[in-house]
């Protein structure tokens, strides 16, 4: 497994793009494989994650070419999928299995779809309930986990009420609504991520959304669309960070989705004093896209809980990482979902932020992490965990502390950024 080292550096300026964005990069590529025709989608994620989507849409039956600049997908119309003669492998990602669920819900045929050691380990209940409740039958490890090995068929419409406020959850239920009669309706607690419901409809299918309701009508001609994935701002999240820890910074990162149920990030960090600006806004195919421009600043820090939580939980880690650079730290509540993303994420960030000689207190539902005023941090070895946004995070934190940063199992960036150390060491002026 390779290793990382990172020592302290000066500052990181230039004008860089991220990679094409990880969510609506799934989703362009399921739709496409449902809908009519050849899509060509341009700036398709390199994530590892997405390329498990794709590949699981290949075994069920779908053409797909992959060239330099773009992925073409000729889809299968909403009712053209193949039984798939092997077990579908979704890799590290949830959000490959938890979306094809529901497609594969609706599907006249059995399947089994799986992952590797962290994704078995993650709760599938939640998808399993709605999509049990509207016809299918799936059978889990202990009812919870994968392999999910699912009996398609007939599906009826439900009126579902997420327990959770999950996007991928969400997902779920919608694409299998596409195989329900009548309309399907999910209500969520808190606003997630609305790129489903977005891209839905740019496929042509009818979508409502009255409050935080969205209703999807059954049985849609979905057709091929030609589309440009968004620059993916959870991976963003790492440079401006960055940015905001080391002297004289200056970056201009281009091309970002600034979908408004992403950009939480941005909000939290301009009110604790980040230099943040967007230029250049543009809206494409009902995705908000701009530069996003950052300059150093020393930050505040502050709190973070209840509603703001899902719109920031993949960037959470950076920011709890921040913590002893800010003036008064850092403070997370309600974000229990942390324990079940790709590692337990509250763990593993006051584990190695301990390591590095940082102030942590533990909570079941999220972190206080001590300021500067608790003292300065010194690299350390981390133990990311598998954890690609865990690795990352402590990547960027080992940027501005004394001392040498070993990131142990660094190669587990490549399932959301594989370039992300090619750029950092491009950036960094050392
Ligand atoms: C995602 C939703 C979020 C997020 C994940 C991607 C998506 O998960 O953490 O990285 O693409 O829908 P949950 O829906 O489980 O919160």
């Amino acid at each position: 497994m390779a290793r990382k080292t990172i020592v302290a550096a000066k500052t990181i300026s230039g004008g860089i793009s991220v990679p094409g964005d990880k969510s609506i990069s799934h989703r362009y590529a399921i739709l496409a494989a449902l809908a009519e025709g050849t899509s060509e989608i341009r700036n398709f994620s390199t994530a590892d994650d997405c390329a498990r989507t794709l590949a699981c849409l290949e075994r069920l039956g779908v053409a797909i070419t992959r060239t330099k600049d773009s992925v073409r997908i000729t889809g299968a119309g909403l009712r053209g999928l193949k039984a798939p003669r092997r077990t579908l492998d979704a890799g590290n990602s949830g959000t490959t299995i938890r979306l094809l669920a529901g497609v594969l819900a609706g599907q006249p045929f059995e399947s089994t779809i799986t992952g590797d050691a962290s994704l078995r380990r993650r709760p599938m209940r939640r998808v399993i309930e709605p999509l049990t409740q509207m016809g299918a039958r799936i059978r889990a490890r202990d009812s919870e986990f994968a392999p999910l090995e699912i009996h398609g068929g007939t599906l009826r419409s439900i009126d579902y009420a997420l327990p959770v406020p999950s996007a991928q959850v969400k997902s779920a239920v919608l694409l299998a609504g596409l195989y329900a009669e009548g309309v399907t309706a999910v209500t969520e607690p808190h606003r997630t991520r609305d790129h489903t419901e977005v891209a839905l409809a740019e496929f042509g299918a009818t979508v409502e959304r009255p409050g935080r309701t969205i209703r999807v009508h059954g049985g849609p001609r979905l057709q091929a669309a030609q589309l440009t994935v968004p620059g993916d701002i959870s991976s963003a999240a790492f440079f401006l960070a960055a940015a905001l820890l080391l002297p004289d910074s200056n970056l201009l990162i281009n091309g970002v989705g600034l979908n408004p149920t992403r950009t939480a990030i941005l909000d939290v960090l301009a009110s604790w004093g980040a230099p943040v600006s967007l230029v250049n806004l543009e809206m494409r195919r009902g995705e908000l896209v701009g530069d996003i421009a950052v300059r150093y600043a020393p930050l505040t820090g502050g709190t973070i809980s209840g509603a703001q939580v899902p719109g920031l939980i993949d960037e959470l880690p950076m920011l709890a990482a921040l913590g002893p650079f800010t003036e008064r730290g850092i403070e997370i509540h309600g974000a229990a979902e942390l324990r079940v993303k790709e590692s337990d994420r509250i763990a593993a960030l006051a584990e190695n932020l301990r390591r590095m000689g940082a102030r942590v207190e533990e909570f079941p539902d999220g972190l206080r992490v001590a300021g500067k005023l608790a003292g300065a941090l010194r690299g350390a070895e981390i133990d990311p965990r598998g954890d690609h946004r865990i690795a990352m995070a402590f990547a960027v934190a080992g940027l501005a502390v004394s001392g040498k940063t070993v990131i142990r199992d660094a190669d587990c960036v490549a399932v959301s950024f594989p370039s992300f150390w090619d750029l950092l060491e491009r950036l960094t002026e050392w």
